[in-house]
């Protein structure tokens, strides 16, 4: 190792997993249909949009802004998340965060030393993996929500008690799930619960696609007994009203617990930038008919996805994502990357399963709310003709 060298977190973290595909898509001339990131393409809510805020020059679109968040934003969200997610939140437990991203990284900080383990229920959202690595926080898969689906009715409550041990201390938890769209019933939800009242383990509940669900409620895990006081939930504009590139989050849980939170937002970015979290706030105040409208959108996007699709795949009853398994279609030991690199040569791109989980490498995960219809199907066209 030469001097000055890098820390050993960021060392071991991956760079993008996308490299290998963008160099197989330079050779394609045409319409690159993205597949591979989870965004919309809606525009956000009319009201949430930049050019609908009366940035006035005020002074305070300039200045710092408080550590826990703009407070009307923190008010409205603190409403929403008594009312709609139904979690007993107390006033000061709500910390605005620079999307669900950040908001897990300060969970993860507030939460867990080095060497802490935190289970992860798989497949799951990869960045919560390098979020818990930056950390020396250690991961530990519990493979779910195939176990879970193999036998309907079934108890999981073993399969994630096993995984405890002394060094545990949070279970990550995705409902709706990305990348499988699984949306946890409250019977699922009561075996989380009991491991975690049992071992005496926080739960990280990201419930970024809670307006996203087709075929059964969303419940907040914070809203089951109990709960509200072990457990943070995230949610994110993002994801609800398609405001990615505001970058605004937040988190919910026991005002104790978000007070540390809110040192560790304030410790890596200060605030979120004042003029975002009144686009944020429009949005959250006017965008109940969008959030109706991108649900039957998306339903039928992802049921045409569905159907044309050559690949049999189950139907997610939630989230914005197919996670297809393409095991037997030209994968190695590589994983499926080699069928990806194809699809790629095809001006499509997937993301690939490994980073999802150890037991997904044969995987491949499609957003069906990245591009519009007609793209969408034309993107699966090319997928079904290169498999
Ligand atoms: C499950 C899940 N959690 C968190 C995030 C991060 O969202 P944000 O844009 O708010 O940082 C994403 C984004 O894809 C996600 O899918």
């Amino acid at each position: 190792m030469t001097f000055p060298r890098l820390s050993v977190s960021a060392e071991s973290l991956p760079l993008s997993i996308f490299a290998r595909l963008y160099e197989k898509l330079a050779g394609f001339k045409g319409d690159v249909i993205p597949l591979q990131i989870g965004d919309t393409y809606l525009m956000p809510p009319a009201a949430g949009r930049l050019s609908q805020q009366a940035y006035d020059d005020a002074r305070d679109l300039y200045a710092y802004g408080p550590a826990p968040g703009w407070p009307p934003l923190v008010a409205a969200l603190t409403e929403k998340v008594r009312t709609v997610n139904r979690i007993p939140v107390e006033d000061g437990g709500v910390q605005i965060t620079s999307g669900a991203t950040h908001a897990l990284a300060c969970c993860v900080g507030a939460l867990l030393d080095p060497g802490d383990e935190m289970i992860l229920l798989t497949p799951h959202w990869p960045i919560i993996r390098g979020i818990a690595q930056s950390r020396s926080v250690v991961s530990i898969e519990v493979p779910f929500s195939q176990m879970v689906l193999a036998e309907p009715g079934m108890d999981p409550y073993p399969l994630i008690a096993r995984a405890v041990s002394a060094k545990t201390r949070a279970i990550y938890l995705c409902t709706p799930n990305n990348p499988d769209g699984l949306v946890l019933d409250e019977t699922t939800l009561g075996a989380i619960v009991r491991v975690a009242e049992q071992a005496g383990l926080w739960i990280l509940a990201d419930e970024v696609y809670e307006h996203y669900t087709y075929d059964r409620p969303h419940v907040s895990i914070a809203s089951l007994p109990g709960m509200a006081a072990r457990t943070l939930t995230v949610g994110s504009f993002s994801k609800s009203y398609g405001q990615a590139g505001l970058r605004v989050g937040y988190v919910a849980g026991p005002r104790t617990v978000i007070e540390a939170v809110r040192k560790m937002s304030n410790h890596s970015i200060y605030n979120v930038p004042h003029a975002m979290q009144r686009a944020a706030l429009a949005s959250l105040r006017d965008g109940g008919e969008f959030l109706s409208d991108a649900r039957a959108r998306y339903r039928q996007a992802r049921d045409k996805a569905v159907a044309a699709l050559k690949v049999p795949v189950r139907v997610p009853e939630g989230s914005t994502y197919l996670f297809i398994d393409l095991a037997g279609h030209g994968c190695n030991a590589e994983g499926c990357l080699p069928v990806l690199e194809r699809v790629a040569s095809a001006g499509v791109l997937l993301a690939p399963g490994a980073p999802f989980g150890l037991a997904y490498a044969d995987w491949a995960r499609l957003c069906f709310t990245a591009v519009d219809e007609a793209r969408l199907l034309e993107g699966i066209d090319r997928i079904n003709r290169v498999l």
